[in-house]
């Protein structure tokens, strides 16, 4: 089980501090949002900021694209130096995952699939078990930190877990992750926790990491943050 703390609840003014401070506090990956007003209500970040991050942790860049035409931007993102990037069901369909897939593979890096809380996953997504790596479910609307986790969201972990039958997977869920409901998220299958708020937003990265980590492997039964 891994945790991808999410910069979009970092405090923006220093991502270079706040990313050092979750890779020191023992964060797996950091996971980056970008939103481009259209797909979601926001506008965050772009390949440039991905760049300068690069050069200040050692950590996998988990690159979540909440945009509408991620076709156009991958190449920009994996040239940023991103780790994974995961693309967005809802403006996706299969021969364009094929072809990013083949684009991302090329370079060694990792593609993922994300699917917003009222999409149900792609009746396709079984034939494309080969392309992907990730499944993200997203378990808040796209576009800020600090919302609260849709438990509805729990049964398309397990639906995405029989798709992809007996082959590897990651089944990220972000969105509105803590300490009260990371066990729940791990026991139905996920095998990273993406936390925003929850970990840059508690003052001790480390502790907080230490918290979801000892209640996600069923250590503890809940913390209340
Ligand atoms: C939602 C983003 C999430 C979110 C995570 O648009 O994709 O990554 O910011 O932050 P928390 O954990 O605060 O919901
Ligand atoms: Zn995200």
């Amino acid at each position: 089980m891994k945790i991808a703390p999410s910069i979009l609840a970092a405090d923006q003014s220093d991502l270079k501090t706040e990313v050092r401070r979750v890779e020191e506090a023992g964060a797996d990956m950091i996971h980056i949002d970008i939103a481009d007003g259209h797909f979601a209500p926001n506008i965050t970040l772009g390949p440039d900021t991905v760049k300068a991050l690069r050069r200040v942790t050692n950590l996998p860049l988990d690159v979540h694209l909440m945009i509408d035409e991620p076709g156009k931007f991958t190449g920009p993102f994996l040239e940023a130096g991103s780790d994974t990037i995961t693309v967005h069901a809802e403006v996706m369909d299969e021969p364009t995952l094929a072809t990013l897939s083949r684009v991302v593979h090329e370079k060694r890096k990792k593609i993922g699939l994300a699917v917003k809380p009222g999409t149900p996953l792609p009746p396709w997504l079984k034939n494309q078990a080969e392309n992907l790596d990730l499944v993200l479910i997203l378990s808040v609307n796209p576009g800020f930190a600090g919302q609260q986790f849709m438990p509805t969201v729990l049964p398309k972990i397990e639906a995405a877990i029989r798709e992809f039958g007996g082959r590897s997977l990651e089944v990220e869920v972000d969105g509105g992750v803590d300490t009260k409901n990371a066990a729940e998220i791990v026991r139905a299958g996920a095998t990273v926790l993406v936390a925003g708020a929850s970990i840059f937003r508690r003052g001790d990265a480390k502790l907080a990491l230490k918290e979801m980590r000892a209640v996600a492997e069923g250590k503890v039964r809940e913390v209340s943050a």
